[in-house]
């Protein structure tokens, strides 16, 4: 198959990428490049285009005789979103509004969907199902569940077979190290405990040690990203065997605390994680897990790496020879 991937060059995206490449597929990447990064394309061509360009994405889908599409391409920063709702309608929201005109005009109808468990907000039951009310409570969530709307609206009419993947916490980097986490700025837990560990950037923050939780810290599903690429392939593989279009969690099921992960950031790396207790960020669920019946029902999907351990080992072994090479003098030795 050829695969258009939009926002190839990010973090999922290039993960995707090198999953379907491993299975035979062509990614064929369209990113801006505004987020990503030009070295994570290593499967396919790159398309330096913006997705809002309907000329410029339907002008690949035919040159590449594009058979499906999968869409990453966003926002992504919770408190960014916050500060400048306009960029994330116009990109989150846009952006998908630009890709099915162009899908239409191509004839080109499925579509793998990066949602988010953000769609939720914050919810009353545990873990989460897809049944769960879709009450987003920032902006970013928002636009995600505006496009899941949209989807549904345009699918209806039979221009569009859609699979909205609604992620919990992506973490990790490919098991051989080749392609790994590396947003700018840098908001994800993983990545930054690693980075204070390494002694780059000063303390950490841990935002809020006084949920209802054992720990006090904020408990959330992490999802290995290698794990997340699987169930990307089941789920293009689904809408391909002609299933209907479908909205489903991908998560693990178990939750992980703020506190667990820091731990598990100094037994991997035998370093210490400086932080300093930050004040409750607004929005912070307390706790985010998912149900995973559906996944397991439609997709058959079961995560195998996703563990605090393997998720942090292959994210460290990643970024350590990067750091190390370029800021020889500040990564110290194990503790
Ligand atoms: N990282 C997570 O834990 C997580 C959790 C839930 C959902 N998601 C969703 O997964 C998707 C990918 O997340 P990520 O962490 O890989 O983000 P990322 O920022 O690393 O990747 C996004 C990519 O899209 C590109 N892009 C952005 N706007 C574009 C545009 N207008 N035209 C073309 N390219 C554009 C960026 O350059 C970047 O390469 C996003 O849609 C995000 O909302 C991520």
């Amino acid at each position: 198959m050829r695969v258009l991937v939009v926002g190839g060059a990010g973090y999922i995206g290039a993960h995707i990428c090198k999953a379907l490449s491993e299975r035979g597929d062509t990614p064929v990447v369209l990113d801006n490049l505004s987020r990503g990064h030009r070295h994570a394309v290593k499967w396919g061509p790159l398309i330096e285009a913006d997705v809002r360009d309907v000329d410029a994405v339907e002008n690949v889908l035919t040159r590449y005789q594009i058979d499906a599409v999968m869409h990453f391409a966003a926002n992504i920063e919770v408190g960014e979103g916050e500060r400048d709702p306009l960029t994330f309608w116009d990109n989150n929201v846009g952006g998908v509004i630009a890709l099915l005109q162009a899908m239409k005009r191509a004839g080109v109808k499925p579509l793998v969907f990066s949602s988010t468990c953000a769609v939720y907000g914050e919810p009353d039951t545990l873990p989460i199902s897809e049944s769960e009310p879709r009450t987003p409570v920032n902006v970013y969530g928002r636009t995600k569940h505006v496009v899941e709307l949209m989807l549904e609206d345009v699918s209806r009419l039979g221009e569009l077979h859609y699979a909205a993947l609604r992620y919990f916490n992506a973490a990790g980097a490919s098991p051989d190290g080749e392609i790994g986490e590396e947003h700018d700025p840098e908001t994800h837990l993983v990545p930054n405990a690693l980075k204070a560990a390494a002694g780059l950037g000063g303390p950490m923050h841990l935002f809020g040690d006084d949920y209802a939780t054992p720990d006090g810290s904020c408990i959330r599903d992490f999802i290995h990203v290698m794990d997340l690429a699987l169930a990307h392939l089941k789920a293009l593989d689904r809408l391909m065997s002609g299933a209907p279009s479908f909205a489903c969690n991908l998560g693990t099921g178990s939750g992980i605390s703020v506190k667990e992960i820091l731990n598990a950031v100094e037994r991997v790396t035998g370093m210490a994680v400086p932080h300093t207790i930050s004040p409750r960020r607004p929005g912070d669920a307390e706790q985010l897990i998912s149900d995973t019946r559906l996944a397991r029902e439609l997709l058959e999907f079961q995560p195998h790496l996703s563990t605090a351990d393997t998720i942090i080992s292959h994210a460290w072994a990643f970024h350590a020879p990067r750091w190390r090479h370029g800021d020889a003098d500040t990564l110290p030795g194990p503790a």
